[in-house]
Formats: structure tokens, sequence, C-alpha cells
């Protein structure tokens, strides 16, 4: 039979493809990864993952793959980790091998490979100690972080209350109220809610965060040196970052003005000061890239997160009146209509602690927690994983464990009370992930949470628009979880 030059070239397109499939996997198979859906060639396993809610389907094949398996996108692999036990063994017990962050160019696209997130090494050592160190209460000058909070919960529950009993929508308000705070520790002031300025860096925040997030961000960071010259929606993502800078920029050219290095009065002077002390040190990480690249990480880190908790804080108790109760009815006994909360009050108010505990753990907004990678070649629980490798550990498993928690899938405070009503630590905590890179902001993500709900609390109670048994507490769906359904809700004074 005649095949021709077509049909030859068909069948050597089609023998080459087979062979390349089958030594490929081969490869695999010799490589003794963790064990995981068949890959194919240029998909990897996409086919079997759901990329808008991917941590459903990877709980989902962990059932049949366990608690350490392998997913490709395209050829590049990444390891799972299912279960307390499994990724308290990885990130605390070999913490010094999994602590560490793939390559992700778009942060060298934007902040040049500084900051904190996205960094390693010395480098990610010395920026993390700092941005710690700084953050907490006692780090900057006079106005401590929790006097800060408590200014801009009195100007949230203001602003809530010039609403009257009209519906509305908290999102916009408690993002403006959290990103304030962030511009109070970081810049020193904080802006009215009108303010130009203060809307407009929310707004970049949140389409750069969209956009990054989308196929187009995905592709820009997969094909840099393609895609950066590739027309399409991406190429807004370099404007705006660069007009976030600008807005960085001018605030530390004001600061080196006005610095008193005796008084430092945010983050920007600590900083500053830092960068003076180790001006004659070539090796120095204080420097104005890593300035840069720390301030962009705390927007972004610390905005949303927190907001969107808050958010979805309120919607339960909007779901669960009895529960909203019984906080005003601790705050009633602990803290009184005279004055404001303050963090100290936490401890006398156990029931409010269980709840802000339950909020963050049923949101589970971070349901993958932020990706890792390995720092070198480990065997792991019988596997081999290669240096580079990235890694996903699956808070969402530890969080929603039924082992851990009598109601998993439902929002209930008992989960952190005794039967004597006293707080309850539990172990499988782990909103803010685990290790040596766990979350930096946690202490003042708590403290916001607790001062904003207890000032709104103290002031209103919360009203629903409809029936609370009709209110939808589960996620918008196809958002990974990161994002409650929209409310309306109303506040009358208390
Ligand atoms: C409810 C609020 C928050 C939640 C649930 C949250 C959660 C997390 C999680 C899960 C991680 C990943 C940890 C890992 O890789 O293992 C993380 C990292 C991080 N968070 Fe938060 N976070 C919150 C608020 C904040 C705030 C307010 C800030 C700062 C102002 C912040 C700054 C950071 C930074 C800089 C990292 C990277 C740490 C590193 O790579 O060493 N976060 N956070």
């Amino acid at each position: 039979m005649e095949l021709g030059v077509s049909g030859t070239l068909f069948l050597a397109v089609v023998l080459s493809l087979v062979l390349y499939f089958f030594t490929w996997k081969r490869n695999l198979k010799m490589k003794n990864m963790p064990p995981g859906p068949p890959p194919l060639p240029l998909l990897g396993t996409l086919l079997h993952m759901n990329t808008k809610e991917l941590h459903t389907s990877l709980m989902k094949l962990s059932e049949t793959y366990g608690p350490v398996f392998t997913i490709y996108m395209s050829k590049v692999p990444a390891v799972v980790l299912v279960g307390q036990d499994c990724i308290k063994e990885a990130l605390i017990d070999n913490g010094d091998v999994f602590s560490m962050r793939g390559h992700l160019e778009l942060s060298n696209l934007f902040t040049k490979g500084c900051g904190v997130i996205f960094t390693n090494g010395e480098r990610w050592k010395q920026m993390r100690r700092f941005s710690i160190t700084t953050l907490r209460n006692f780090g900057m000058g006079k106005r401590g972080i929790e006097e800060r909070i408590q200014e801009e919960a009195r100007y949230l529950t203001e602003e809530i209350g010039k609403i009257g009993g009209a519906p509305f929508d908290p999102t916009h308000r408690l993002n403006l109220a959290v990103a304030n705070v962030i511009c109070s520790v970081v810049f020193g002031e904080r802006f009215d809610y009108e303010d130009v300025k203060l809307r407009e860096l929310l707004t970049l925040i949140k389409k750069i965060m969209q956009l990054m997030t989308s196929i187009w961000g995905l592709l820009l960071n997969v094909f840099p040196k393609i895609f950066t010259y590739v027309p399409g929606p991406h190429q807004k993502i370099f404007s705006y970052v660069e007009k976030l800078k600008k807005f960085i920029l001018e605030s530390l050219e004001s600061h080196k003005v006005t610095i008193d290095p005796n008084c430092p009065r945010d983050f920007i002077d600590c900083f500053l000061i830092k960068m003076e002390e180790e001006k004659s040190n070539p090796k120095s990480e204080f420097h104005s890239d890593n300035l840069f690249g720390t301030v962009m990480d705390l927007f972004v880190a610390g905005s949303d997160t927190t907001s969107t908790t808050l958010r979805y804080g309120l919607l339960y108790l909007l779901k669960y009146p009895d529960v909203q109760s019984k906080i005003q009815e601790e705050i009633d006994n602990v803290i009184g209509q005279n004055r404001c909360p303050s963090v100290e009050d936490r401890v006398q108010m156990p029931y409010t602690d269980a709840v802000i505990h339950d909020i963050l753990r049923f949101a589970d907004i971070t349901p993958m927690g932020i990706p890792h990678a390995t720092g070198q070649d480990i065997t792991f629980r019988g596997y081999h994983i290669p240096k580079d490798t990235l890694v996903f550990p699956m808070l969402t498993s530890i969080l929603k464990d039924p082992k851990s928690f009598k109601n998993p899938e439902q929002f209930d405070p008992t989960n952190f009370l005794n039967d004597d009503c006293s707080f309850r630590k539990n172990e499988a905590f782990v909103p803010f992930s685990l290790g040596k890179r766990s979350c930096i902001g946690e202490g003042l993500a708590r403290m916001e949470l607790f001062l904003f709900l207890t000032t709104i609390l103290q002031r209103f109670n919360l009203k629903p628009v409809v029936d609370p048994e009709k209110i939808e507490i589960s996620p918008q769906p196809n958002t990974s979880g990161t994002i409650p359904r929209t409310y309306q809700m109303y506040v009358t004074p208390r």
C-alpha cells in the first residue's frame, strides 16, 4: 500500500508522539515521584482538575491517591500535601527543605525579586525578620498598632452610622478601613474614606490582583519573554504597577525629608533608619528595592485577606443572630458602652475569641495556602521529591478535618470552647499556615478582627434583609472559596 508523502509524515508524527509519551511516562516512574493521575503531554493533569475550584478537585484526588500526590501543570510537577500529619511533617519536621518559594516570573517583573512573599535565602530571612519585629505593637514610636486600629474602627462605625437604617453592602467600607490600617502602619497616615488617593490605591490593588490571577496573568507568568510584548488585557498590569510604585515612591521621598531617627512614625521610617545603619555594608539587603517590595507585599497580603474574613464574619453573624447576641452580652459585661474595646479585653472574652477563631477556620480563605517549593532533593514518605518542586499544602484539609472539629462543615464557635465556656485551643487551627513561612501578619490580622468586630457590635445590632434561614454562607461558586456571596445588611443603634 502506497502511503504518499503526507501519509508518511502523519505516521511519523503519530509515532513520535507515542514514543515521546511512553518515554516521558517511563521517566516519571523512574523518578519515584509521589503517585497521581496520569499526565498527558502538554496538558499535564489538567483534565483531572477544575481550575476554578482547584482545592475541591485536589481534595477529591487525594481520596484516590492518598495524602501525598503529584499533579502536572503542563510538564511542571507540583506535589500536593493533604492532612495535618503530612503537612506538619513537611512544613515543620522538614521545614528547612519545604520552606522555599518557587520561581515566580511576575514577582521579578514587578518587585525585581525583592520583598518577603516570593523571596528565598538571606534576603527572605532578613526581610521577614525585620517585618515581623516592626509589625509588633511596640515597633513604631509612640503610636502603637493597636491605637491605629482603634482609631480606624471608630471611623468605620461613624461611617456605618451615617447610613442610618438603610440596607447596604459592607464590602467597600470594610476594604477602605482595612487598607487604611495598612496605610497608617506603612505610611503613617490614614485617609478619609472619600479620599481620591485611597480609592485609587484600592482600585489599583484590586485590578492588579484580578489580572494576575486571570488566564492572561498566568500566561505572562509562564511565558514572560513572549507575553510582555503580546497585546492583551495583561498589558495594563504594567501601568497599574507603575502607578502603585509612584504612590509608594512619593511617600518615600516625603519620609526622607521629615524623618526623625529617634522617633520612627511608621514602617517606612523604620526601614529608612535600618538603611542608614547599614549604608557602609555593600551586601546589605536594606535598600530601596527591598523597601518597595516589602511594602507592596504588606498591601497585597494584608488588605484583601483581612477584609474578606471580616465580610464573611458579618455574614455569619447575620445568619446566626444568637451568636451575635452572645458577643454583645460579653461586650456589655467586659467593656460596657463608655470606652472603646482594646486587645487586653480579649482574654476576658472567650466566646468572642472562639467566634473569631471559627470565622477564620470556616471561611478558609486560602484553602491551598501560598505554594511552597523544595530547596533540595528529599525522600518524603518513601517518595522522591526533587529540588525546586512546587508544593501545595492543603490548609483546608486541616481546617475542615472531622478528626479535629466536631462540625467541620458548619460555622460553630463551640469548636473552640470547653464545656465550662472557657477558650479551647486547637492544634488544627492553621488559617495562617504553619512553620517557617507562616503568615507574618497573623498578630495584626487577629487584632483587626477583634477590634473591628467588637467596636461594630458595641454600637450596632446587625440585621439581615432576608430571613436568616435563607442566607447562603458558602463561598461564591468558582472562586476557590476566596469570595463570599454578595449580601446586603442594615444596622440599628443599640
Ligand atoms: C485574615 C487575614 C490573613 C490570613 C488568613 C493570612 C493567611 C496567610 C497564609 C495562609 C500565608 C501563607 C503561609 C505559607 O506560605 O505557608 C500568608 C503569608 C503571608 N502573609 Fe498573611 N494572612 C492574613 C493577613 C495578613 C496581613 C494583615 C499581613 C501583613 C500586613 C500579611 C502578610 C503576609 C506575608 C508577608 C506573607 C508571606 C510570608 C513569607 O513568605 O515568609 N498577612 N498569610
